[in-house]
């Protein structure tokens, strides 16, 4: 997507020297943009930990660009050790969001110990441009299905604008290009058709205000900025048409797990009647589990994202301050868990499915 006007995409090799990663550092939008060169898999593990990427897709991405760094470094006898040890360090840095094992699986499944050592690095380097270019083109087909979804909304409003509720950042910036539960607005959007999206801030990290706002200005779609408790009163005054989110892992039976808060948003939308739609590439189901609520992992993250919160100063400068008590004692989960009974539908790369495992496997056969 752009940025002022410039396409970009969330990670890119060098073009000139592929031994180096590039990333947008997400702590730092809105207000400044950054970009940071990664060189070695410890760089990429910090990055992941520390959220400068961030987003179940993005993740993945970032992921087996990681692999690729490992590969560079792994010496010729002890390859698969090296790679299974690098692959360890990189799972163990966030713990929900499938992508991430599932890109790191996808890389080690690929090595060929009779491969020559520029062989098996070739490959590493060809797997993660693939896992990028491949998140892009899923997300970019995920728009073209949900768009029909928005197109027929738009229809029986004659027009009007449709007014579409999210949560967190489920946009280009937490994968590759487009987003999964952007996509369709930016489609819908590119197609003329009028949009409007109510972005929940989404604390502590505040996903929504920082970079949803942000990118949605960035394309020129209309939005409002609304405090996370919000959408339940917008849902009873009739103001939200669907509601799109986005999910880090789904089961085989259609619970997902998504940003802290998502839960809430299913509830309201399940008492008012407005659709709740899930959007995600097939990178992110986890087709080994069936119950979101007992199998899904759910990160706890520091007590300083809820007691401090940054921003920019008077002065332009970015600046943390405590906004409770110190030494209060906090409880931050990064995730909930949404139960299938209240999505409306999933929207992937092939298609729209309800959220049961014979939907889902209607259109994923080749997992039954
Ligand atoms: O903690 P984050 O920012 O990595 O969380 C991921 C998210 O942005 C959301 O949960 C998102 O809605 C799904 S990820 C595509």
């Amino acid at each position: 997507m752009h940025v002022s006007g410039t396409p970009y995409r969330t990670i890119w090799p060098s073009v000139t020297d592929k031994t180096v990663i590039n990333i947008i550092d997400q702590r730092h939008l809105p207000h400044r943009f950054v970009i940071e060169e990664l060189r070695t898999v410890s760089e990429v593990c910090t990055a992941i930990r520390e959220m400068h990427v961030r987003g179940a897709g993005l993740i993945g991405a970032t992921a087996g660009f990681g692999m690729h760094l490992a590969a560079l470094t792994a010496p010729e006898s002890g390859f698969v050790a090296f790679m299974q040890m690098a692959a360890a360090d990189l799972i163990k840095t966030r713990p929900t969001a499938s992508n991430l094992a599932w890109a790191v699986n996808r890389q080690l499944g690929a090595i060929e110990p009779k491969d020559t050592l520029a062989a098996k690095r070739l490959k590493a380097f060809a797997i993660a441009c693939a896992i990028a270019d491949e998140d892009a083109e899923f997300c970019r087909r995920i728009g073209e299905h949900g768009k029909k979804i928005i197109a027929e909304l738009s229809r029986r409003k004659n027009g009007a604008p449709v007014n579409i509720l999210t949560h967190c950042n489920a946009g280009w910036l937490a994968f590759v290009d487009y987003g999964s539960a952007t996509a369709p607005i930016y489609a819908a959007h590119t197609e003329g058709i009028k949009v409007h999206v109510w972005v929940d801030e989404t604390r502590p990290w505040l996903q929504g205000a920082k970079l949803t706002t942000w990118e949605l200005k960035e394309e020129g779609v209309a939005h409002t900025l609304i405090a996370d408790n919000t959408g339940g009163h917008l849902m009873q005054h009739g103001l939200v048409d669907m509601v799109i989110v986005g999910t880090d892992r789904t089961t085989r039976c259609g619970d997902v797990a998504n940003k802290i808060g998502t839960y809430l948003k299913a509830l309201a939308a399940h008492d008012n009647r407005v659709p709740f739609y899930v959007a995600l590439p097939s990178s992110t189901f986890d087709w080994a589990i069936r119950d979101g609520l007992a199998e899904i992992p759910i990160e706890q993250r520091s007590g300083e994202e809820i007691t401090h919160i940054r921003g920019l100063n008077k002065s332009d400068e970015l600046t943390t301050i405590i906004i409770s008590p110190p030494d209060t004692p906090t409880l931050n989960y990064g995730f909930d868990v949404t139960p299938a009974r209240l999505i409306t539908g999933l929207i992937s790369e092939r298609g729209v499915m309800t959220a049961d495992e014979n939907d889902i496997l209607r259109l994923y056969p080749e997992q039954r």
